[in-house]
């Protein structure tokens, strides 16, 4: 699989798209809609496997962008709820006013406004599942609202004293650091425990290898789907910088990245020019000389790195042998370039 994608990546043309599609059924890339094949993405699958089909609450743990929305529908998916709602809430995108009866709904005549009764996403996602994300931001009246649903399945809508009751498995997300909240004394350690069952860490996209280039690939795919403009290829350079960008955006970040690339692509290829200031930048460190002789023997001593670690797939020891040199002048090299060798770390 590797010598054959090998072929596909031509050494001065880059990357051509379509290897996620025609490898699929020797091994598979995208798990419900979830592009990845890192040991850390699979990890992740098998976890979520075990953990879809029972009722039991989950926690998905990441950075902004990581796609913890799309982990929470694999999780609904492969439940047996599939068939019923899958309903998402974002607890931080309204306030706390409107959250409440938004999760739990309300009665007519609750407060100004409210003509009609109306029921709330807990009742809609009834036999299904719910979603809520940046569950940090849930006000304490929220989160004692929220715990005593999880405990007993019960509720009451805003200005009613019905007690009703919902069969809803709720799968949670945030990107803060909960246990710091708990210790701060913002987020209740009762309600912690209670989410915190089968907590997932939701790996940032700078630790998955070469994810980023399937992900890449993905987005292309996806934009030559929905566009007449076809994208055939990312060429050599801009996957070196995608390769060595960290993504503080993760996912989100990188598919924005690439819809913007494609759409200021004029040959059907997208080139380095073509993707963001922040990637350009990332490429290049503060100690690096500007000009001149020592500019070229820093720019090629650079490439010739990046090039032996993804032939060696990350391994600096095997890279050092290929280049010729102490492992040891490698490492220093590979730090003063500022590059991370996991990221050259492939499955495929
Ligand atoms: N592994 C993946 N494969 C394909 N698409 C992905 C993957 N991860 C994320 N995406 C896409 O990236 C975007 C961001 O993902 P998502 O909204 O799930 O992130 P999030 O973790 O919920 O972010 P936030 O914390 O900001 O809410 C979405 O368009 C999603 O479809
Ligand atoms: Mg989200």
């Amino acid at each position: 699989m590797r010598s054959r994608l090998a072929e596909k990546i031509d050494r001065d043309n880059g990357r051509l798209i379509g290897v996620i599609d025609s490898d699929l059924s020797e091994s598979p890339v995208s798990w419900y809609g979830i592009v990845g094949n890192s040991d850390v993405m699979r990890e992740m699958f098998s976890m979520i496997d075990q953990v879809a089909d029972t009722e039991a609450t989950v926690l998905l743990l990441g950075e902004s962008g990581t796609g913890k929305e799309l982990i929470a529908q694999a999780i609904h998916q492969r439940s047996s709820r599939a068939s019923k709602p899958f309903v998402a809430v974002n607890c931080a995108a309204l306030p706390e006013s409107v959250i409440e009866s938004e999760l739990f709904g309300h009665e007519k005549g609750a407060y100004t406004g409210a003509f009609e009764q109306r029921k709330g996403r807990f009742e809609q996602a009834n036999k299904g599942t719910l979603f809520l994300d940046e569950i940090g931001e849930l006000s304490t009246a929220l989160q004692i609202k929220l715990l005593r649903f999880l405990q007993d399945h019960r509720f009451e809508r805003v200005g009613g004293n019905e007690n009703i009751e919902a069969d809803v498995r709720v799968i949670a997300a945030t990107n803060r650091n909960l246990q710091q909240a708990v210790d701060e004394g913002s987020f209740r350690a009762d309600l912690y425990y209670r989410l915190n069952v089968f907590p997932i860490n939701v790996p940032p996209l700078r630790e998955r290898g070469a994810d980023i280039l399937l992900l890449a690939d993905h987005f292309v795919s996806q934009f030559n789907q929905e566009n007449s403009k076809k994208i055939q290829r990312i060429s050599t350079p801009a996957l070196d910088l995608l390769m060595i960008y960290h993504w503080p955006g993760n996912v989100r970040e990188l598919e924005n990245c690439i819809l913007r690339a494609a759409i200021l692509s004029t040959d059907g290829v997208i080139h380095a020019y073509h993707l963001p200031p922040s990637l350009q930048s990332a490429a290049s460190t503060g100690t690096e000389p500007k000009t001149g002789l020592d500019a070229e023997i820093f720019r090629v001593e650079k490439e010739l790195i990046i090039e032996a670690l993804k032939l060696e797939n990350g391994n600096v020891s095997a890279a050092a042998r290929r280049l010729v040199i102490t492992e040891r002048r490698l490492r220093y090299a590979i730090q003063r370039h500022r590059i991370d060798p996991r990221r050259f770390k492939t499955k495929l």
